[in-house]
């Protein structure tokens, strides 16, 4: 047996990548489905769709390498973590379609329990903060608006999960209802100290605990898949949400190790290790991995726009026709210009963490054209990421002056990543392999197969492609980011 299936369920495709024992991409397969936004700031995924585009791309993946069944030693998934679902455990069916975490339809349930003085107790135990985007809000909202669910779900007939649990369920068949400990840590439900639900939470959101999913480490066993899926019972042996199995992708296991992923959004994730640094800076406080019952923690900054913020200038302004054509037009921009465009589309996450504002630009002139929006658009990346690497070094000591490994999309984009170490004044290093999600997932199914070597080994295949040297000048970098700043404070302010 030797190769891992990775499936990587994310917020606009499901992917899987088949690997062989030395984790190197054998084949992959990759299949959109359906946004759904059924009011302002609502975001929905159909339940069915995520589970039948990953069976579909999980088999894709194994027909087109020729691999058989008994080639594929374990699963590892990883997923958008957040997004909330609900279903009856007797016939699998979702209740509702899943709630997404872009969603933003508890904004003002979540300023209620803040108004209540409630922050403060669940911050301490979940090293969360009172937004919309964790699932606990949501799934309250599910059993406030689901005729019947808080009563059936007090029986114990339904079940809640975050994507993976959703997966795990339907690839075993419903035998197995658990979640891995960083899935469990974005819930806004699990204590990250003590390692367990907490029902003080659970009762101040008046959610039952039956609904609740059993918590494994992340390299673990989760059951086998269904025979009939593959032609033989697969083992799952590795969970994380999406960002974690990027940080153990990028094999970032030391402390003071930062990565940075560039989708949709970006998220960065500094090892703290043993340490669960409290922020002073809203950033938050989360699980990295757990492995054999030892838990390692990370602080978090998360971004809602960044490489959407290139999706609006192809869709939104028509600017482009490829996300690749930004880098040529923002190379062409204007020097004499400074156009500030602040990407709060859906509000502003860390360190900000405003749901109500929206985008704005500063600083337009005559000659404000397409080449200074789509540099203005990479830009705001870079300073959206220098805000949460300001805060993540003045919330710990040890962060101070570290290189930031990337990855995702928009990392493949030399003039953003040279950026990026310009404003940071800090290098940044882009992989050879930049597929780290699924390596991560990969790689944690692999170690439980006893396949894959201890993270230390692992730490040395990692390779670099590309440094970024920061190259502006200190007084420059300082005085674009103060701009920068101000356009926030003046974004927040007409909101
Ligand atoms: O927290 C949300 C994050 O996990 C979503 O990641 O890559 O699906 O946009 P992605």
């Amino acid at each position: 047996m030797t190769h891992i299936l990775a499936i990587d369920q994310g917020t606009t495709s499901s992917r899987a990548i088949l690997f062989d024992a030395s984790l190197r991409v054998v084949s992959s397969a990759q299949h959109e489905f359906a946004q759904h936004f059924p009011a302002s700031g609502w975001v929905e995924h159909d339940a069915s769709d995520l589970w039948v585009t990953v069976a579909g791309v999980a088999r894709a993946a194994v027909e087109k390498a020729g691999a058989r069944p008994q080639d594929i030693a374990a699963i590892g998934i990883t997923n958008q973590r957040e997004t909330t679902l609900l279903w009856d455990r007797r016939t699998g069916q979702p209740l509702h379609r899943a709630i997404v975490w872009q969603d933003r339809r508890t904004a003002g349930l979540c300023d209620r329990l803040r108004a209540e003085g409630h922050e403060p107790m669940i911050t301490a135990r979940t090293g969360l903060l009172l937004d919309p985007y964790f699932s606990g809000s949501k799934l309250k909202w599910l059993l406030d608006n689901i005729d019947g669910a808080r009563r059936r779900a007090q029986r114990g007939e339904l079940a809640f999960g975050t994507v993976d649990s959703w997966l795990i369920w339907n690839l075993t068949g419903g035998k197995v209802h658990a979640t891995d400990a960083t899935n469990a840590a974005r819930t806004l439900l699990y204590n990250i100290a003590e390692n367990r639900w907490d029902a003080d939470i659970c009762a101040l959101l008046d959610i039952p605990m039956a609904l609740l999913p059993e918590v494994r480490d992340c390299a673990d066993d989760y059951g086998r898949t269904r025979a009939d899926l593959f032609g033989r019972e697969i083992p799952i042996l590795g969970v994380a949400g999406d960002q974690q199995a990027a940080t153990v992708g990028q094999a970032c296991f030391a402390p003071g190790m930062a990565k940075s992923t560039y989708g949709t959004g970006c998220f960065a994730l500094l090892n703290t290790g043993t340490q669960r640094v409290a922020s002073r800076n809203r950033l938050l406080t989360t699980i990295a991995y757990r492995l054999d019952g030892r838990t390692t923690y990370a602080l978090e900054g998360s971004i809602f726009i960044a490489g959407a913020v290139v999706q609006w200038l192809r869709d939104g302004l028509g600017l482009i026709r490829q996300a690749a054509e930004t880098q040529a037009l923002a190379e062409a921009a204007d020097p004499a210009q400074d156009l500030v465009l602040v990407p709060a589309f859906t509000g502003l996450g860390a360190p900000y963490w405003r749901p109500d504002c929206r985008g704005a630009v500063f600083g337009l002139t005559r000659n404000s054209g397409p080449a200074e929006f789509a540099r203005a658009a990479l830009e705001s990346v870079g300073f959206q990421t220098r805000d949460l690497l300001d805060a993540m070094r003045a919330d710990w000591s040890d962060a101070a002056g570290g290189v930031l490994r990337v990855d995702g999309g928009m990392a493949t984009s030399d003039w953003t990543m040279q950026f990026l170490a310009d404003i940071l004044g800090a290098p940044v290093d882009r992989p050879r392999v930049t597929e780290t999600t699924a390596l991560g997932a990969g790689y944690l199914a692999g170690l439980q197969a006893g396949i894959c070597p201890a993270p230390e080994e692992f730490s040395r295949a990692w390779a670099l492609e590309r440094r970024f040297e920061p190259a502006m000048a200190p007084q420059q970098r300082e005085a674009r980011h103060a701009r920068w700043k101000k356009a926030v404070q003046a974004t927040m302010q007409a909101a």
